[in-house]
């Protein structure tokens, strides 16, 4: 296949910037790469310093002839995070985190220049989408591999012809993929200290956050808790190890800590043997409240990983 613009040396002869297939679309530069599943444009690769930094569940089906959400990357959670709101006829037809995740989305433009490659993916309302959706949307997801981070931007827009407000929650699920000997109880993430948070496993809600530190150290390894108004920096650390993982985010006002632990983990059907072991999810959310885009309006969260010493 041909390169996507003409190429000033031979390693970028070789190795393509992007390289659109029919299942992924895979993104080069220099020593880093990512790789993005069409269904639900899934960041499922992200390749820094000549390592992999996500975890996809081996178990997990990436073609677009599936239909079932990706256990890993970053699926991107729309127009709901986790199960619907009950009684609302608007979401009565989704299921849990909605159905960005698992459309497939199309390519709508790519970028290669020094700074950075681009990919730009678009999700509009389908018949199969407008069958459990009502409302109108134009979603844009950037996707921007640079030379020292990974930076996504989600553009979500109520077309100006709409008849009705567009609510939604969204989320970047990111799975982060731990370094070789570290399991969840050595990571912690700082930065939530005095946040409010609901806790999914113990059902509490709006509890403040005491903890300089969050270590992933739930009961039978179980966390899952979304932190209201978290943030924009948030840096996880793994006990050990001088290396850390930075989160830089706007627009998603929130954050989620998830790992299912050893037990529930054991129970997700898509999860690879021991898996929940490899694994801490630190979500760039927007939660609470709903963002309500009137007709003619737009939002825009971002969030970009990079690492430190
Ligand atoms: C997290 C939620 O973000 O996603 C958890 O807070 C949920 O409650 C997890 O279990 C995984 O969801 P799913 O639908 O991908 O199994």
């Amino acid at each position: 296949m041909a390169p996507t613009k003409p190429v000033d040396g031979l390693l970028r002869q070789i190795i393509m910037p992007v390289d659109v297939g029919s299942d992924t679309v895979k993104l080069s530069l220099g020593a880093s790469s990512v790789e993005v599943a069409l269904k639900g444009a899934t960041v499922i690769s992200y390749v820094h310093d000549g390592r992999e930094r996500l975890f996809v569940s081996s178990k997990s089906d990436i073609r677009t002839s599936d239909s079932t959400a990706i256990r890993g990357g970053v699926p991107l959670c729309w127009p709901v995070f986790g199960p619907p709101p009950a009684g609302n006829e608007l979401y009565s037809k989704l299921k849990q985190h909605g159905f960005a995740r698992t459309n497939v989305w199309e390519v709508a433009d790519q970028q290669d220049s020094k700074d950075g490659v681009k990919v730009v993916f678009k999700l509009s309302p389908t018949e199969a989408i407008k069958s459990v959706f009502k409302l109108s949307f134009a979603l844009i997801y950037t996707v921007d591999l640079r030379p020292y981070s990974l930076r996504l931007t989600l553009h979500v827009a109520n077309p100006s012809n709409a008849v009705a407000a567009l609510p939604f929650q969204t989320a970047l699920h990111t799975y982060f993929r731990l370094p070789q000997g570290v399991t969840p109880p050595d990571v912690s993430v700082d930065g939530l200290e005095n946040l409010a948070y609901n806790d999914k496993v113990s059902g509490e809600q709006k509890v403040t956050e005491r903890r300089k530190e969050v270590v992933i150290d739930g009961p039978n390894g179980e966390i899952d808790r979304v932190y209201f108004r978290a943030p924009n920096e948030l840096v996880m650390r793994f006990k050990g190890q001088t290396e850390t993982v930075k989160v830089t985010k706007s627009g998603f006002a929130d954050a989620v800590v998830w790992n299912p632990g050893p037990k529930k983990g054991s129970t997700i059907a898509d999860m690879e043997e021991g898996g929940y072991d490899r694994y801490v999810c630190l979500e760039g959310c927007q939660v609470e409240p709903f963002v309500y885009l009137d007709p003619g309006k737009d939002w825009t969260g971002t969030y970009e990983v990079s690492f430190g010493q």
